[in-house]
């Protein structure tokens, strides 16, 4: 078979899908230079090697960024000592989770004496074009975060632990902050003892994220309902996110998985698909909370979780999330928005009290059905994301 000289050269250059979902179209920095950085300001210059006047990372050179050791960050720039309060006194004074006064979070709250890392409040700038891959299970960033901020594109995040940012001091720190971003992949990541969120976008669009095959450990002493489980996972708050998470395994939470709009233009379509969640307390998982929160949960298994969907008692957040032998009437709608039948979600115990059908979490994503992932049966998801999720397994 004779095969054309263009056809050759496109097939050489096609690269595969790092995720599927609403982030396939990313790549990261295959192209560029490959750099194994070893030293912390090595790093910070291969994430980010320039700024504009503004302060905005203008680095676009593609690169590959290998992470073969642990970048601990903490003490890296000193620890300060401020006023902040205790989120919620608990009964042992050792699990109360502590916070610093910002935003007003500490207004009406009993005032305390914070002491945190400083190295955690600054998050390390990520430039357009760059993959980030951990090597082996070598790969670690302790006590300092990652920003994707102001207009970044094309960026992979993959096989890292990212983790001991001030754990148990609200905001002392988040894991991944996309603040105008798109295009990006967050894959085989494992997440643990973030003082406050492990993924969260806003104000700025966060287009065409996917978050898939993640650990988030929510383990902790100290947390927000004394109960030994993160709150503070997943906030999505952008003017126009589109984001799919799945296949993650997330255990010992206790709300936010996710948090869907609530603040400013908030609005946001989101694929929640064949995601494990393990042992959740207090709100439980997910909580749409504005009627711009448009979210489709299916395929998703809930083992141990107090509320798979939460809902405050004047919540409209639009969701779309149809369970195994509850209302199968309304799956049909999946065939008419999105052109295929819905997966349900199943779940081993927890409330069943709220289980919504909203048509209006749908239509959203009518247009982009192409970037809907089809899930596996949720009854297959426990031990397929065990398996398969997490820093070591790429
Ligand atoms: C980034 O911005 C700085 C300051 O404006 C400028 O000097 C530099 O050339 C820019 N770098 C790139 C890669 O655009
Ligand atoms: C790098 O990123 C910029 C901004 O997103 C984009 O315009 C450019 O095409 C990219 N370059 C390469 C070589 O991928
Ligand atoms: C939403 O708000 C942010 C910050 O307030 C702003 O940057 C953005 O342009 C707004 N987007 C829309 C679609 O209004
Ligand atoms: C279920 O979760 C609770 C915490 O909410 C925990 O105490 C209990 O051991 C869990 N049960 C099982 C069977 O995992």
């Amino acid at each position: 078979m004779k095969i054309s000289l263009a056809l050759v050269i496109s097939l050489s250059t096609a690269l595969a899908a790092v995720a599927p979902g609403f982030g396939s179209v990313t790549r990261g920095g295959p192209g560029g230079v490959t750099v194994t950085p070893t030293t912390l300001a090595e790093l910070k210059a291969a994430l980010c090697g320039s700024k504009d006047s503004t302060g905005k990372c203008n680095d676009t050179t593609p690169r590959i960024i290998k992470i073969t050791k642990t970048f601990d960050f903490r003490g890296s720039e000193g620890i300060m000592t401020e006023t902040g309060c205790i989120t919620k006194a608990c009964p042992n004074p050792a699990n109360n989770e502590l916070a610093l006064a910002r935003s007003g979070f500490c207004d009406g709250r009993t005032s305390t004496t914070v002491k945190y890392d400083a190295a955690g409040t600054t998050p390390l700038l990520v430039g357009s074009n760059k993959s980030i891959i951990g090597v082996g299970s070598a790969g670690k960033l302790l006590g300092k975060g990652l920003i994707l901020k102001g207009g970044q594109n094309n960026i992979v995040i993959q096989n890292i632990q990212i983790s001991d940012i001030n754990d148990g001091i609200i905001w002392g720190g988040d894991a991944i902050q996309m603040d105008g971003a798109s295009n990006v992949v967050i894959d085989h990541n494992h997440f643990a003892r973030i003082g406050r969120q492990m993924i969260v976008t806003g104000f700025s669009a966060a287009k065409f994220i996917s978050i898939t095959n993640n650990y988030f450990d929510g383990r902790r002493t100290r947390s927000s309902f004394c109960d030994g489980s993160h709150y503070w996972l997943w906030l999505f708050l952008g003017a126009n996110d589109k984001i799919t998470v799945a296949n993650n395994y997330i255990y010992h939470t206790s709300g936010r998985g996710p948090h869907t709009g609530g603040l400013k233009n908030g609005t946001i379509r989101l694929h929640m698909v064949n995601n494990y969640f393990d042992t959740l307390t207090g709100e439980g998982a997910i909580d749409g909370m504005t009627t711009t929160s448009f979210t489709l949960a299916e395929g998703n298994y809930f083992k141990n979780v107090t509320y798979p969907v939460y809902s405050y008692k004047s919540d409209p957040g639009y969701v779309f999330a149809p369970f195994v032998g509850a209302q199968t009437s309304a799956w049909s709608n999946c065939q008419t928005y999105i052109g295929r039948a819905c997966v349900p979600n199943d779940q081993s115990s927890g409330s069943t009290a709220y289980r919504p059908l909203h048509i209006e979490a749908l239509t959203p994503l009518t247009i982009y059905r192409k970037f809907l992932m089809t899930p596996v049966v949720a009854s297959a998801v426990p031990a397929l994301v065990t398996a398969s999720a997490g820093v070591g397994k790429i």
